[in-house]
């Protein structure tokens, strides 16, 4: 017979904020194999995956999906979890979605530290709607998923990494491994900049639980110390607030259309100064709306956050999912919304913003 253990229902209770979370991120700690709590586990796999809303009869995600087509299947090697036999669990058994561990037999990988978190990408389930598209948007959702994740473990004090099964596990190439933390390995101070951060409204874990793609924004301009804010937890520093998989691939760019003491315009995004240089004058949201399939959020957003890549690497693909769950993440956090846009014509978003680098991602962000 199957055995089902449910996990403790996820409830907001640290007061940590997503600034706080990425200051003493986890991926800056060495990860050491000592027992972790359950409620430890349950916590951050359901920050990963976990089912935070009902919609079309279906789970909508701690993390956004494409199309809600929801191409990730995970699974947790437990090695030193209290109260939890070693072994390998699948996370949520198939319909309908708990917040539970079922063991599983078959799965075997060699991984580091008290858990690990595996994402199989079950490809056909987007691929089948987005065709060969589908694989850049699942590389993405991989990124949002594990960053979701070590952002829970940063707030919990944990120590935790990305990392990518070289050879793949069949359809499994990247894990999360989490553990106690061993000593500091990186020191992270982010940049001043331009503009004060604002502090965050809600804590860390309300915004994993409130986080939802959102389309429609008030004519209200943004202020810069949001944007500052956004930018500031989401891709700054020398060293940025998520865990690069090598070197950092991803680049940022800003349309901005409505932000209070910020001309209307293309800048390039410098995140190791926190600077901002103009490349394009004037606003550019309606050609880079009609660029985005003409996605009408995109022109009314007073602000549009383009994520580029020099390079042509899935990795930068998984990259820009990491910084992505950050910038949903921030704008949640600060009562803003923001929803991940996909589907454009990478060509045409790049001749827009007059830049000689692959398109990965837009954000438009504005006040629901
Ligand atoms: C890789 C990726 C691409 C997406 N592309 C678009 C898009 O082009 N347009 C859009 O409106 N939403 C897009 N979304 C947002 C999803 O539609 C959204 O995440 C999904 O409906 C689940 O809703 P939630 O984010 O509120 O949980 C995308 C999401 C992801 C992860």
């Amino acid at each position: 017979m199957e055995r089902l253990s449910e996990l403790p229902d996820f409830k907001p209770t640290l007061s940590l904020t997503i600034a706080e979370a990425v200051l003493d991120a986890a991926f800056l700690y060495e990860s050491v194999e000592s027992e972790v709590a359950l409620e430890a586990l349950s916590k951050i796999v359901f920050a990963a995956q976990g089912c935070t809303a009902r919609a079309w009869g279906r789970c909508l995600r701690a993390a956004p999906s494409a199309g809600a087509t929801y191409p990730l299947r995970t699974y947790v090697v437990a090695r030193a979890v209290q109260g939890l036999e070693p072994g390998v669990y699948s996370y949520q058994s198939p319909a309908p979605l708990k917040h539970a561990l079922r063991r599983v037999e078959g799965i075997s990988v060699s991984s580091r530290g008290s858990f690990t978190i595996l994402f199989e990408e079950v490809s056909e389930r987007t691929t089948g709607v987005y065709g060969e598209r589908g694989y850049m948007y699942i590389r993405e959702e991989v990124g949002h998923a594990a960053q979701g994740a070590l952002l829970e473990a940063s707030a919990l004090g944990l120590a935790g990494r990305l990392r990518k099964l070289e050879p793949p596990l069949g359809r499994i190439r990247y894990c999360v491994e989490i553990g106690a933390r061993g000593a500091k390995l990186i020191e992270r101070r982010p940049p001043k900049g331009f503009a004060e951060p604002s502090p965050a409204k809600l804590t860390l874990e309300e915004a994993i639980v409130h986080r939802r793609s959102v389309r429609k924004y008030s004519p209200t301009p943004l202020r810069l110390d949001e944007l500052s804010s956004i930018l500031l937890w989401s891709i700054s520093g020398p060293v940025r607030p998520y865990q690069p998989l090598t070197s950092y691939r991803v680049t940022c760019y800003l349309a901005v259309r409505n932000i209070k003491g910020l001309d209307p315009g293309v800048y390039r995004y410098s995140p190791e100064e926190h600077e901002l240089e103009n490349i394009v004058k004037g606003d550019v949201s309606a050609r880079l709306a009609a660029a985005a399939l003409g996605q009408e959020w995109v022109a009314r957003a007073p602000l549009n956050i383009v994520l580029c890549t020099p390079s042509d690497s899935p990795d930068a693909e998984l990259e820009a999912g990491m910084v992505g769950q950050n910038i949903y993440l921030s704008a949640t956090s600060l009562g803003l919304g923001t929803v991940a846009v996909g589907a454009f014509y990478d060509d045409d978003v790049a001749s827009v913003l007059r830049v000689d680098e692959r398109p990965l991602y837009i954000f438009p962000v504005g006040r629901p």
